[in-house]
């Protein structure tokens, strides 16, 4: 019986592929814009709408602690650094701190990293607090408004919450000194405390050169109908099981792992980026934090990202009509991810495909060094300029006091 409706399933499948054949389906031949505001937005030129204060701070903030472990260069939180240089000589950046509308303070709280390169983030609340005592002892800006015209790169698994956790995130909340100012970060998740209002989700960093290198030719078909890499369970840091991805890996990897329609294993293949431009769809499956660089990764290779990750609040997503170009999957529906994705028109694919070969779409998902164009820098300056100008409500009056120095647990009040 099961063999049975397998074979149906498969005989739809090689129809379908048929059928995208028909339609001379090749990657990067057709692309469609995006019309209205979003394609729009995401081709501004942010130049002479923002002028941005880089505050200078002792190099033990910032490039020393790099100098220690040149790894944080590649990891998925190093857009901090990037932003950082890219900042530094970028038009946008004023040498009159009277004139700026932007204030940014280069504090690379990400770059601590286990043997195994995996970020901790439990020096960060320390040093992010001792930056915030320097700048705010050494120029006049910051208690003007508390740091509401500062903006802050904090680009860890829950932001500025600061833990990797979310039940720990939840608990410690966005860092007390911080909630004046505009965060940048990859976390992005409806009604969380970790997410505040007016922040700006930007996507986690991934290593452009490297992806650029493992481009392969537009005309091979997609024969892979999903694809995904990566962990279904996290034995270690979850050994009962159902906290890791709050159990929709676990899900998918039950329910899918005979499916000739999935191509999923924990296996990293050294074909990894090659599969994905093979694939009409890519998972995109949230981890312990509901982001992972395989949506940049599909994007990037134009493979159709399957968003399962309820509430999540994608990149720049003022500005990039993440309905049109993926496909979102309640987490408890994952057991009919099957027959969800197989129902999909082909024609609605095709536009999801057409949309995803728009060249500022993939920009947008990158941090490249040289910075080009419409690439995330831009954005993430775009969303700035787009919340100016500065309300009233940002100055605060002589002698007025918002932020409580001495909040939060006392493990964070010791010095950095
Ligand atoms: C800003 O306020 C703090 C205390 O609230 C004070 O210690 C500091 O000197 C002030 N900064 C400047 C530049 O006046
Ligand atoms: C600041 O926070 C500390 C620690 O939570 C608290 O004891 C204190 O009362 C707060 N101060 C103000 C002015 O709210």
């Amino acid at each position: 019986m099961i063999n049975l409706s397998w074979g149906f399933v498969l005989l739809v499948f090689f129809a379908f592929l048929l059928n995208l054949d028909a339609f001379e389906l090749r990657k990067g031949q057709k692309t469609e814009r995006i019309s209205g505001s979003a394609g729009d937005v995401l081709e501004d030129d942010p130049v002479g709408r923002l002028k941005v204060f880089v505050y200078e701070l002792p190099s033990k903030y910032n490039k020393k602690i790099l100098q220690k472990d040149p790894r944080c260069l590649n990891h998925m939180f190093a857009a901090e650094i990037y932003m950082h240089r890219f900042l530094l000589s970028s038009p946008v950046r004023t040498l009159n701190p009277e004139e700026a509308d932007w204030f940014y303070t280069p504090v690379y709280t990400t770059c601590d990293l286990t043997p195994n390169g995996l970020p901790l983030p439990f020096k960060s609340p320390r040093m992010m607090r001792s930056a915030i005592q320097l700048i705010s002892s050494n120029w006049p800006y910051w208690n003007r408004t508390e740091g509401a015209d500062h903006f802050f790169i904090v680009p860890h698994d829950f932001g500025a919450c600061f833990h990797y956790q979310e039940e720990k995130a939840i608990e410690r909340g966005i860092l007390p000194l911080l909630q004046r100012a505009t965060l940048v970060q990859t976390f992005g998740q409806k009604n969380h405390v970790c997410l505040k209002e007016g922040s700006i989700t930007v996507p986690p960093y991934a290593p452009p050169q490297k992806m650029q290198s493992h481009l392969i030719p537009p005309s091979i078909p997609r024969s892979i109908f999903v694809y995904f890499r990566g962990l279904f369970y996290d034995v270690g840091n979850d050994p009962e099981g159902g906290y890791y991805a709050r159990g929709a890996r676990a899900a998918v990897w039950e329910n899918f792992k005979d499916n000739p329609l999935f191509d999923i294993s924990t296996e990293h293949p050294t074909t990894y980026y090659e599969d994905m431009q093979r694939a009409v769809f890519c998972l995109c499956p949230l981890g312990w934090a509901p982001w992972s660089p395989r949506l940049v990764e599909a994007v990037i290779f134009g493979c159709i990202p399957v968003i399962i990750a309820d509430d999540i609040v994608l990149p720049f997503a003022d500005a990039i009509p993440w309905e049109d170009i993926g496909v979102y999957v309640d987490e408890k529906d994952v057991p009919n991810l099957d027959t969800i994705l197989t129902s999909i028109p082909t024609e609605v694919i095709l536009r999801k495909q057409r949309l995803l070969a728009n060249p500022s779409m993939k920009q947008a998902m990158l941090f490249p060094h040289p910075a080009q164009p419409g690439d995330a820098f831009h954005q993430i300056l775009n969303g700035l300029a787009r919340k100016l100008p500065h309300d009233k409500s940002v100055y605060l009056r002589k002698g007025e006091k918002v932020l409580n120095w001495t909040a939060g647990p006392q493990a964070d009040l010791k010095p950095w």
